[in-house]
Formats: structure tokens, sequence, C-alpha cells
């Protein structure tokens, strides 16, 4: 068995250091503490708003993993989980509006409490799809927690209930979003350097 020695130790401890901004990041926006925060104060609100009831938390792939992992732990009602993978045609900053599910809900949602969770709100247009396809399906109620928003960007009305952070229109990785499936790891929410975009 591989020994790990105290060296290795300190140097993963330092690697993990909360807000140590990745070489390829300009701006961190909103810092990991800040986030955390957020989510607690949320998840006591849904606490009250769900007491007596199970919910079933939807996130939607990829993005939003990171956001229903840590807020799953802060939450104390009765939980379910499951998932659906949504690709949008468009350019690689951009959406389209036209939706293609990849991967769909396991769980009969008809009948249940169910609770969207989403990395960010955009245009609004991919969610929009989502919504009018999970209220087909009947649910005994349907409400929708982002962790952020791009207010200037909306392109149709979406009702959410839970609201993180509004961000200015600019695009933004880390805590689950990527560009080019990069970075979706980093804890905090920032802008990259431009010579990213051009290489
Ligand atoms: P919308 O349909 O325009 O609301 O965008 C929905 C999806 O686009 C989000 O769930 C993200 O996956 C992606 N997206 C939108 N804005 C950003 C961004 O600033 N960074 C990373 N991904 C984004």
């Amino acid at each position: 068995m591989a020994r790990v020695t105290c060296r290795d130790h300190r140097q993963r401890v330092r690697g993990f250091g909360v807000d140590r901004k990745h070489d390829d990041i300009e701006q961190v926006l909103i810092p990991a503490e800040a986030i955390q925060q957020r989510l607690r104060e949320l998840s006591a609100e849904i606490d009250r708003d769900y007491a007596g009831r199970k919910v079933l938390l939807v996130g939607v792939l990829k993005g939003a993993f990171i956001v229903m992992a840590d807020m799953a732990r802060y939450l104390t009602v009765p939980l379910e989980f499951d998932f659906m993978a949504v690709s949008s045609y468009g350019s690689a900053t951009q959406t389209s509006g036209v939706v293609r599910i990849l991967k769909d809900l396991d769980i009969d949602i008809a009948g249940r409490d169910v609770l969207v969770v989403e990395d960010i709100v955009d245009s609004g247009l991919t969610l929009n799809y989502l919504l009018r396809n999970l209220r087909a399906r009947q649910p005994a109620s349907l409400e929708i927690m982002t962790l952020l928003s791009k207010p200037d960007q909306a392109r149709v009305e979406i009702p959410i209930r839970y609201h993180g952070f509004a961000v200015p229109n600019v695009f933004v990785v880390g805590y689950g979003l990527d560009y080019a499936e990069n970075y979706r790891n980093l804890p905090y929410v920032g802008t990259l350097r431009e010579e990213v975009y051009r290489s």
C-alpha cells in the first residue's frame, strides 16, 4: 500500500485552499464561503416551505451536480434524488432554446413535490422547455432553485422560487459551470482570462 508522506499531505492541503485562484481565472465573482452561506440560507427556507413533505430534487446535469450535492447536505427535509441531462444547441457560450433530452428521469414524478436544481438561468430557454416537459407529467408541485441567474439575458420569464445570486452578463465558470468541460470543480464562481477563449 502506498504511504502518504507528510510532504504529500501538505501539498494536497495547500491545493484545496478554498479561494486559491486558478491561473486561468480573471476574477472571482462569488467566493466559496459566500456560496456556502447562501446555500445554508436557501436550505433553511426550503426546509420551512416543505416541512412534513418529502422533496424530489431533480438536478439538471451536468452543471447542477455540485450545488445539488452541497445543498442536499444542508437540507433536513426527507429527500430523493434524480437527474436529467439536456443538451442545448448553440455556440460554445450561447444557447438556442432547442433542447434535446440526453437522460430522462428514472422516477415517475406524478403526484410528487419536485424541486428542480439548476446551476444558472441565462436566457431561460433551457429551463422553459424543461418546465413544460415536467409539468406535463403532473407533479403535485414543481419549483425551481438556481444558484445563479443573468437577469439582463432573460428571454423568457422563469418563476424562480429559490435564487442564489444574480451575475452580470459575462460568461462564468466554477462551482459546476464549465468552459469546454473544464473548471467545474472550482469552489467559487469566476470569469476566465481572455487568452483562455483564444487558445
Ligand atoms: P439558458 O438556456 O440560456 O438559460 O442556459 C442554460 C445553460 O447554459 C445553463 O444550464 C448552463 O449549462 C449554460 N450556461 C449559461 N450561461 C453560462 C455561463 O456563464 N457559464 C457556463 N455555462 C453557462
